[in-house]
């Protein structure tokens, strides 16, 4: 718990009182251990930065709701990347200002001891580069800069589709930033800019141009969110989240050499396909980590969430690596491993092919499973999770062999009206012999499964409250459970900053 801090915005909104906490704690949909807010709206992760050895997480938020708008920069601190403290909104609009109607998506940097944003300031329809400063060792108070927006207009000669967010670092004392764009036409890209101030900017050229109209081997879409622009191991990365015709789709990647600061790309893919997440910003930490963080949209109604008081949270925070295919890998924090409490385990279970083979024993909507599979003979194999008593309600992570896909099947997932049935397909390649890794981890409406290194994250709304079954199953085949821990996950806890 870390000690109380003053700032000018810590007086909290009317909403967020006792009842409306009761009410949150009584939700059986929301997330006990993935980050969120108390309550109101939330996108983005924004601002990532490791500070005086304590992980900031700033985030996309609206106080005034669960809906998109007066967005915010909400902000948390954590020493273990498990338990937060919320600290007081880190930017809000100023009136009269460049970002008046909204400050959006951006990323923090170290400038020698001066912790500094870049973010998107919104004004009318413009949506510029804005900065602010702050050398609290805690980033409570931030200074938004004099002359905001530090980047007056968008580069000249070139006809764009949207102009906003950024990913920024340093290289041999010259700062770079990409910034996320689309050009009219022809398709998204990330516009390349030099400075050596971090005040005055440069443009110079976009580093890639997706091509709008191809959807082999990834489709881009005509604009690119939240560029994000990083070595990992020997190759770079650029994370690019699709927007199209006003409507968010996913995260797509490309992995390759960054040369003569344009991109080639050599893989391409998407980060996680489970139609969730999305405008994920990573980070290197002090153990040189690339940590990122998405947002985990809902899959509901608008007017379910305003009922609901809250709306989306964050993904679990991932390490990246590369895969041996080249493919860029991802695997939940080992610190998680904090949360585990009571313990089942199974070992050498021979799945027949079909039915189902229920585990008694084992129920809970906040569970962590790992599981290793030989696929045997199997056309398809994998877990159930959230299963009533009668199956009318159950959710179906499988590993379809011959497409060589992980799927999360939602066909069945709730009765509820609102709850959506589509289902996700991520590539997934198992070498002969090779085993099948599955990671889930269950909190209430999310099913966020790693398996062999990929990712892929769903929102279910089960309507039963005893929809809180595991079933393992096989079909077409034969299959064998090799091993199986599950364990209930504790909720993390939130310090709440007071106000002093
Ligand atoms: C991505 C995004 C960003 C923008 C922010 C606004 O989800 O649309 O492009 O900066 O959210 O909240």
């Amino acid at each position: 718990m870390l000690e109380a801090h003053t700032a000018a915005e810590s007086t909290p909104y009317p909403q967020l009182d006792a009842a409306f906490q009761a009410r949150m704690a009584a939700d059986p949909h929301r997330p006990t251990y993935h980050f969120l807010p108390e309550g109101n709206w939330m996108n983005d992760p924004n601002g990532l930065i490791q500070w005086k050895g304590r992980y900031h997480l700033f985030y996309q938020y609206n106080p005034n709701g669960p809906f998109h708008g007066t967005i915010h920069w909400g902000h948390a601190v954590s020493s273990d990347l498990v338990d937060w403290t919320h600290l007081p909104m880190a930017l809000a609009p100023t009136p009269n200002s460049a970002d008046q109607d909204g400050c959006y998506s951006g990323c923090a940097v170290d400038n020698n001891g001066v912790a500094t944003f870049i973010y998107t300031g919104v004004r009318g329809t413009d949506q510029l580069a804005c900065s602010a400063t702050s050398t609290d060792d805690m980033l409570i108070n931030w200074q938004k800069h004099q002359n905001n927006p530090i980047i007056k207009a968008r580069p000249a000669g070139l006809d764009l589709v949207a102009y906003r967010d950024h990913s920024v670092w340093q290289e041999n004392g010259t700062w770079y930033q990409v910034i996320g764009a689309g050009i009219k036409g022809v398709g998204g890209t990330a516009l390349l800019y030099r400075s050596s101030d971090l005040v005055n900017w440069d443009y110079l050229h976009p580093v890639l141009i997706g091509d709008r109209s191809a959807t082999n081997p990834v489709w881009t879409g005509e604009m690119w969110e939240c560029p994000d622009l990083f070595p990992l191991e020997d190759i770079h990365i650029l994370l690019m989240s699709v927007w199209n015709e006003r409507r968010l789709h996913y995260t797509a990647y490309v992995a390759g050499d960054f040369a003569a600061y344009r991109f080639n790309p050599q893989q391409h893919g998407i980060v996680d396909p489970g139609g969730s997440f999305y405008a994920p910003q990573t980070m290197l930490d002090d153990q040189g980590r690339r940590l990122m963080w998405g947002w985990l949209r809902e899959n509901r109604s608008v007017e379910v969430q305003k009922a609901a008081g809250w709306s989306g949270c964050m993904s679990l925070p991932r390490v990246l690596s590369i895969l041996s295919d080249g493919r860029l890998g991802q695997e939940p924090v080992p610190e998680l491993r904090r949360l585990r409490r009571k313990h089942d385990t199974a070992a050498n279970v021979e799945l027949p092919a079909a039915p189902a083979t229920p585990l008694d024993h084992i129920r809970g909507d906040t569970l962590e499973i790992v599981a290793a599979f030989a696929p045997g003979d199997a056309a398809e194999l994998g877990i159930a999770v959230r299963c009533s008593p009668n199956g009318d309600e159950e959710t179906r992570i499988v590993y379809d062999r011959a497409a060589q896909r992980l799927v999360i099947d939602r066909t069945h997932a709730s009765l509820s009206p609102d709850g959506a049935t589509d289902m996700f397909f991520a590539p997934l390649v198992l070498a002969q012999g090779e085993t099948l890794q599955l990671q889930v981890f269950l909190d209430r409406s999310i099913v966020e499964v790693f398996a062999n290194g990929h990712c892929i994250t769903a929102r279910i709304y089960p309507s039963r409250s005893d929809s809180v079954g595991v079933k393992l199953f096989a079909h077409g085949g034969h299959a064998t459970l090799l091993h199986l821990d599950v364990w209930q996950l504790a909720p993390i806890e939130y310090g709440m900053q007071t106000v002093t």
